[in-house]
């Protein structure tokens, strides 16, 4: 009946380095309120695996494609599931922020890496929320050393391939309705449809039974502490979630992910 919180990664008693220093305060501040809030436990037992941040394709030893997306959706989602009583695992793409109490956080770079953490953790997860934004192209080759600027002045020709999709993967690989698969999708509209169209034919295309979709036309979302989305799901429901901490919107995705488990 207690909350276990692991211990943190940072500099030990020595010169070495890794998992086995005392939560920061600020940590254990946190899980306690979030025990006092108290929560209903309706995610106790379950194993909820959440994707966080951006990830980076590199060209060479220090440039890089990546992109805006801090992870703070994806951290407040595990934050939320670890308050409901899961045991929450979180593949972090490149997150600056510190570790959600009582999580454990895996960390990634590049979308292969993502992609391999995701299908190891998803095996006996109950939920899977893919809330990182994997790069959906990477440089064809890695060169090795850094690429220097050609005497002529002269713009290198960067050629890209494409990535795996990791959601459609995951959903490919389940063979039964465990587990429940969430994605997200950061959309705007255009002259061939709204946003909720765009979105409602991802969600068909991806096969997921959640999308939480969040409008991006004015820039909103990206690096925030407060979010708006509207939830879509796959049998057709239509949740709006009002302007509000991310914290509050991940607790309205878990509610409609509690509802779809067994
Ligand atoms: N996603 C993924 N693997 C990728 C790209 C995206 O798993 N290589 C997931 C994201 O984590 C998100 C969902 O797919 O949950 C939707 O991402 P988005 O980039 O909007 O989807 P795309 O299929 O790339 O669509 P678009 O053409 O609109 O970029």
């Amino acid at each position: 009946g207690c909350l276990v919180l692991e211990p943190a990664v940072g500099r030990l008693t020595g010169v070495d380095t890794g998992k086995g220093r005392l939560p920061d305060p600020e940590a254990i501040y946190q899980a306690a309120l979030q025990l006092l809030e108290g929560r209903p436990q309706d995610l106790a037992g379950k194993h909820v695996v959440v994707s966080a941040g951006g990830t980076r394709e590199f060209l060479d030893p220090v440039r890089y494609l990546g992109n805006r997306s801090s992870g703070r959706q994806g951290y407040a989602l595990a934050e939320a599931a670890v308050a409901r009583g899961a045991r929450v695992t979180v593949v972090a793409a490149n997150v600056g922020l510190p570790d959600p109490a009582g999580v454990d956080v895996v960390r990634v770079v590049s979308t292969e890496e993502l992609r391999q953490q995701m299908h190891a953790s998803a095996i006996d997860a109950d939920a899977v929320i893919m809330a990182a934004a994997p790069a959906d192209f990477r440089p064809a080759e890695f060169v090795d050393a850094k690429i220097k600027k050609a005497a002529d002045g002269a713009a290198p020709d960067i050629r890209l391939v494409e990535n795996p999709d990791i959601l459609l993967e995951l959903v490919a690989a389940r063979t039964s309705k465990r587990p429940v698969i969430v994605g997200f999708a950061a959309e705007t509209g255009d002259a061939h449809a709204t946003v909720i169209e765009h979105a409602r034919a991802k969600l068909t295309r991806k096969g997921c039974d959640l999308l939480v979709v969040n409008d991006v036309s004015a820039g909103k979302a990206f690096g925030r502490d407060d979010n708006e989305a509207v939830l879509l799901g796959a049998d057709g429901t239509v949740d709006e979630i009002p302007l509000g901490p991310k914290i509050d919107l991940a607790h309205a995705v878990l509610d409609a992910v509690v509802q779809r488990m067994d």
